[in-house]
Order: C-alpha cells, then structure tokens, then sequence
C-alpha cells in the first residue's frame, strides 16, 4: 500500500485500516519533520525565545498521558543528554494532586497527539494560576492544550485517526530531540554541537522503511506468539524499558492481551513468578551497556518455561533473535524499535478477529477526567 500514502489525508485509500496506514506513514513523517525543524544552514527550527527560555530552566516537568507519557519517558533521556537539564516525566493524572514546585525555575512540557487530553488539560490550569511557562507538543493546530499553553511545537504528523496512537509516538519523540538539540546548542554543549540531528533522523527514517517493509514476518511472529496466550510480558532496560511500555500499551489496547512492559533488572524481584510455561516474553535489546544483562534475563525466564523473543540491533544480535533493527544512535533506537511492536500489535488484533481502529471502550481522545 507504501504508495497509497498521503499523511494529511483522513481517508484509508487502499488501507483496510487507519492504524496500519498511520504506521507505515511513519518514515515519510520523520522526513517531513526533518524537513520542517531543520533550518537552512542545519541548525535547528525553533524559536530563539522559547529556547532561551527553556535553557535558563532548572527543571523539565514533563506532564502527559497513556503513549504520550511513553514518547515523554524517551524525550527525558535526549533533553538530559544534550541539554544538560533535569526532567521529571509526569502522568497528568498523578501530577494533578501534588504540583511539585521544588525548584527556582520550573518549565513544563505537556505532550498530547489530540491536544484535547482532560488529565493534562487540569494541570495546565493549574501551571498557568501559578504563572509557570508551558509548551505543548500537539498534532493539532488550535487545540486547547495548545492555545492555552504559552508555547507550541506541533507533530505534523497528519491526522491519527486510529484510537491506538502510532506515528505521533515516534514524532513526539522526535520534536522533543529538535528541542533537547536546541537548548544544547543554545548553551554550545558539546554533545549536543557534534550532533548532526538531520543525518541521524534520516539513518532513523531509512530504518522505518526496512522496519514496514517486514510485515509478513511480524504478521507471523504474532500468530506464533500471541494467537492464544492470555497474557505476555516485553522487558528491556534504559531506553528499552521505556519502549516495552508502549509496546505492551499498543498489545493491551487492541488485542486485549494482558501484557506488562517490564524493566528486565527488576523481573527477578518479584514478578517473574508470573512466568510458566509458554509465557510470551519479548525482550528488546539494543544498548551496547545492556545487552548482556537482559540476555541474562532472557535466560531467567527461558528455564521457567517463556516462550522467548528477542529484538535486537545490528551488532548486538546473537543466532535465532527474531527481529533485527539496523544500526541507530543509541539515543534513537526507540523510534525504530517501536515499529515491530506496533505491527505485531496489528497482527494480533486481526488474528483475533478484533477492531483494530476502534478497540472497545477506547476513545480516541479521552476528554473527561
Ligand atoms: C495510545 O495508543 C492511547 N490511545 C492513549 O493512551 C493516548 O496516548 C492517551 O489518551 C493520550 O492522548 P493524547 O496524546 O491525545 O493526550
């Protein structure tokens, strides 16, 4: 269908659904956020005074919900990397009650694809009667988390129709890298100078276009895995960890699988007495400092009885892995680790004969508290 694509139009064309259109979309996304936050002479596209401002912050709130909150848990790890710049990510529906203002000069991110999110929508009430500076990072021109922050950066990701929230993940995640690289330029950190953030994003694109292109295996894998378990587990460490969460998110919510993102460290304390035997257990592997650790989870889980699966990046795969993603900056690898986990999300809905747009009492954008 690659061909049919055209991420501002609201129709399928050839797709027989919103969610698989909105996934292959992605790289075709990336490029045109590339294109649309990288500035003639390569730095980067946002303005000056919102950047200034941020950078003479001492502490990120990062304030979202359900994949918003997931794509936040990645922008942390690139804005302390580059910006030198402590981020707390936040559910909005936490963060509500107890407004943390433990520090001088607090800024606060909200991340929301609809704009429209009521959780987030309390807590920026709350952040503007206390006089703080907000952004919102939306894929909606006009929405209300955007008019009634003082700053926007919007997704240009066309629109998400399908309730399960795909290509605006991997572009929140990627407008929080064109900010994070901002504000490490604007305080000339090294890191964040040497970072060349359109030739990295574009490695990341190339790897979608590989990624999408391997349905059938995906199409497979699910059937093999997920067909009749009633419950699976992804696990991962560091930025992994972060990616199993939104990929066990994207399982739970269309396939109805009770799945569990889980740190791969933290299994042992606990939770693997879950593990019998043929418990899908997916682990993604792609930081050079945690591959060997959470091989070593693989094997816990494998002498309970898991049915194991392993996505690993180029140079850390070892025989019989099942998916390999290419080379990434370490940084990166969530935005192309996420698309198998999405696609086997797919898979599993359809094999179950299940919405895959319209999964039961989900709402596209969840407008009540
Ligand atoms: C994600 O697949 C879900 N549809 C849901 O968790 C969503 O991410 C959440 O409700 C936040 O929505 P927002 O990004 O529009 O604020």
């Amino acid at each position: 269908y690659l061909a049919e694509i055209d991420a501002n139009d609201t129709e399928k064309g050839l797709y027989p659904h919103y969610m698989l259109k909105e996934i292959d979309e992605q790289p075709s996304v990336m490029r045109k956020i590339i294109s649309t936050y990288t500035a003639e002479n390569g730095s980067v596209a946002i303005d000056e005074h919102l950047v200034e401002k941020i950078a003479k912050s001492d502490r990120i709130y990062v304030v979202a919900c359900g994949t918003s909150w997931h794509a936040g848990l990645v922008g942390k790890k690139m804005i302390e990397e580059l910006a030198n710049i402590p981020v707390e990510v936040h559910l909005a529906s936490e963060i509500g009650y107890d407004m943390p203002l433990l520090s001088e000069r607090p800024f606060f991110i909200f991340i929301s694809q609809s704009g429209e999110t009521a959780d987030s929508r309390q807590v920026l009430v709350k952040v503007n009667e206390l006089n703080l500076p907000s952004l919102t990072i939306t894929n909606v021109k006009g929405s209300t988390l955007s008019r009634e922050a003082e700053n926007t950066l919007l997704l240009h990701a066309g629109p998400e129709i399908a309730v399960a929230s795909t290509k605006a993940y991997t572009s929140q995640i990627a407008v929080m890298l064109y900010l994070a690289k901002a504000i490490g330029d604007y305080k000339n950190l090294k890191l964040a100078k040497s970072f060349d953030i359109a030739h990295e994003l574009g490695l990341v694109a190339s790897a979608m276009d590989t990624l999408v292109s391997e349905k059938d295996k995906l199409a497979e894998i699910s059937r093999d895995y997920l067909l009749t378990t009633r419950n699976a587990f992804y696990i991962g460490r560091g930025l992994d960890y972060a990616v199993s969460l939104e990929g066990a998110l994207k399982l739970k919510e269309i396939s109805y699988i009770q799945t569990e993102g889980f740190a791969a460290g933290e299994l042992k304390h606990g939770t693997i007495a879950l593990i019998e035997k043929d418990t899908p257990v997916l682990a993604i592997i792609t930081g050079e400092d945690t591959a060997s650790h959470t091989r070593g989870n693989v094997k816990e889980v494998e002498s309970r009885g898991a049915k194991t699966m392993v996505i690993a990046m180029e140079g850390l795969q070892k025989e019989g892995d099942q998916i390999i993603i290419p080379e990434l900056h370490a940084l990166l690898t969530p935005l192309a680790t996420v698309v198998p986990l999405q696609l086997i999300s797919y898979f599993a809905c359809l094999q179950r004969d299940l919405d895959v747009d319209k999964p039961r009492n989900l709402a596209k954008s969840v407008t009540v508290e």
